[in-house]
């Protein structure tokens, strides 16, 4: 039995083809792990801020020295980052907007990235403190960026496999849904990624 966190960030509803690769995602662990929970947040629809000077500089106070007010500010930063804590998988949902990831998933990237808590500096330099997570991607494309001319615009799922290494979420695994805008591949684009979910 697992913990699961699935992660949206889509805006396009019950069309989202990265919600709909996700939920198969979600469904082959619970397949595989019966019993297992889902929690569940479309990050497009609850408005996480831009990180702002407040809520950085509040960042470094230690917990105990907080006024009201400063632990208000950084209470959905705490709530993103004790949910992230809680789960043993975490499904993100990564849909292509302009070349990168939504604003929304950034935006939960820079709400999370909390230094003592998220990560630290160890002797060697930075240490990740997420750790024993299992992190799958369901991303989702109109052109194709895994191989031919689109490989070098492929900038999602290195990043997403650096930063999320940075805060200790090495295991990460990328399952993408592209072509979907592609004459000739999408009408199988997403069929053929759910067939290639394996999870180990
Ligand atoms: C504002 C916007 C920007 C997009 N930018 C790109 C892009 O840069 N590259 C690409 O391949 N597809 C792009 N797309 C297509 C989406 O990646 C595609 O529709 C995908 O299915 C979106 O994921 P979703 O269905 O989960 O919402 C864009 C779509 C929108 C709405």
């Amino acid at each position: 039995m697992k913990r699961i966190l699935h992660l949206k960030s889509s805006i396009q509803g019950a069309a989202s083809y990265s919600i709909k690769l996700g939920n198969h995602i979600v469904e082959k662990i619970r397949d595989k792990y019966p019993g297992s929970t889902v929690e569940e947040l479309n990050l497009a629809d609850i408005e996480i801020p831009h990180l702002n000077a407040d809520v950085l500089r509040t960042f470094f106070i230690p917990a105990d020295q907080l006024t009201s007010e400063e632990k208000e500010s950084i209470r959905l930063s705490d709530e993103l980052v004790k949910t992230l804590f809680a789960a043993d998988i975490i499904v993100i949902g990564a849909p292509l907007i302009n070349f990168t990831i939504h604003s929304a998933l950034k935006a939960w990237i820079d709400h999370i990235t909390r230094a003592g808590i998220t990560f630290g500096y160890g002797a060697n330099g930075p240490i990740g403190l997420v750790t024993g997570k299992k992190v799958y991607v369901a991303m989702s494309s109109g052109g194709v960026y895994s191989e031919g001319p689109g490989k070098a615009n492929d900038f999602v799922a290195p990043y997403l496999k650096a930063f999320l290494g940075f805060l200790g979420m090495t295991d990460l695994t990328v399952f993408r849904a592209e072509g979907l805008k592609v004459p000739g591949v999408k009408e199988h684009a997403l069929e053929r990624t759910i067939d290639s979910i394996m999870i180990d």
